[in-house]
């Protein structure tokens, strides 16, 4: 399986503030928005990894990643010319997939919680060995703001609608999805919706009609930001500067995980981290070299 984190957008619910600044840049406590989803990414072994992003932004992504070597990956980069949708991602993402299974993230989700990789894991085992689409559901109070996903009595889905105006539950679908690499031929067919975009839950909505759908929830025991507006990119720094301080452990560290994953050397994460020593961020990780 190969990571795709779509990492385009206009970013106009965030506007003023994005109006210069690309928001996967954008701090959620004390590191990019965009290393959130990476890290999930890195957390479930994968090392080759596709950032869709606007022109524009290209260069500084590379700053920010460059081709991943010093993180023991992949890192590669695909430019969205237009913010046509979410499903275009995967058209995108053709060739780098070369026909291999997807974990779909959205650079601007934000997730937390006992047992997440464990749950991850097992989505996409059973998509690299069964094939379809797996996607998860989470309880909102806003669900005029998301896809949203309908079950009947006995827990199968029924419906999965972008941004109802009437919405049939309050379950979201969350910005992590997996698939078969028949996703990319499905997302060509996706017609624009009400709102001119190629909507990922189109995609998903297909794989509905074929019975290829599974949708998991998560329960209470997780917390999930779509850090896309002002409250919830506010909320979503709180909640990670809250859980860090209290545990002493980060959330989102990209170069621990790397480490931990036996992707990079004690010398390496010295490297990475020498730059970074004014800051706590800098010295959790030293500290990490000297322990462990
Ligand atoms: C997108 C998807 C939506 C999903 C949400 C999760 O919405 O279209 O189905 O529930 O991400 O973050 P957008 O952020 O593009 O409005």
């Amino acid at each position: 399986m190969k990571a795709v984190i779509m990492a385009g957008g206009s970013g106009t619910r965030l506007y003023p503030v994005t109006i210069a600044v690309n928001k996967h840049f954008l701090p959620i406590y004390n590191k990019p928005m965009i290393y959130y989803p990476l890290s999930l990414v890195m957390l479930l072994g994968i090392r080759e990894v596709l950032f869709i992003v606007n022109p524009q932004d290209l260069e500084n992504f590379k700053k920010l990643f460059g081709d991943g070597s010093h993180l023991g990956m992949s890192i590669n980069y695909q430019i969205q010319e237009k913010p046509r949708g979410l499903a275009e991602g995967l058209v995108l993402a053709e060739d780098f997939l070369n026909g291999d299974s997807i974990c779909y993230m959205l650079g601007d989700n934000v997730f937390f919680g006992h047992d997440l990789i464990k749950i991850m894991s097992e989505a996409k085992k059973e998509i690299e060995e069964k094939g379809g689409a797996y996607v998860f559901g989470y309880y909102v109070k806003d669900p005029e703001r998301f896809g949203i996903v309908e079950f009947d009595e006995n827990g199968n889905v029924k419906s999965i609608e972008e941004k109802p105006k009437n919405p049939k539950s309050n379950f979201a679908v969350v910005g992590m999805y997996f698939y078969d690499k028949e996703a990319v031929e499905i997302a060509k067919k996706v017609k624009p919706s009400d709102r001119g975009e190629l909507e990922i839950t189109s995609v998903n909505e297909e794989y509905l009609k074929k019975g290829k759908l599974k949708v998991k929830l998560l329960g209470r025991g997780f917390a999930w930001f779509d850090a896309g507006t002002h409250d919830s990119f506010l909320e979503a720094g709180e909640f990670v500067a809250t859980i860090e301080k209290k545990t002493g452990l980060m959330i989102g560290c990209i170069e621990e995980i790397a480490y931990r994953n036996g992707w990079i050397s004690r010398e390496q994460l010295v490297k990475l981290a020498t730059p970074l020593v004014k800051t706590d961020y800098g010295k959790y990780l030293l500290e990490l070299a000297e322990e462990y």
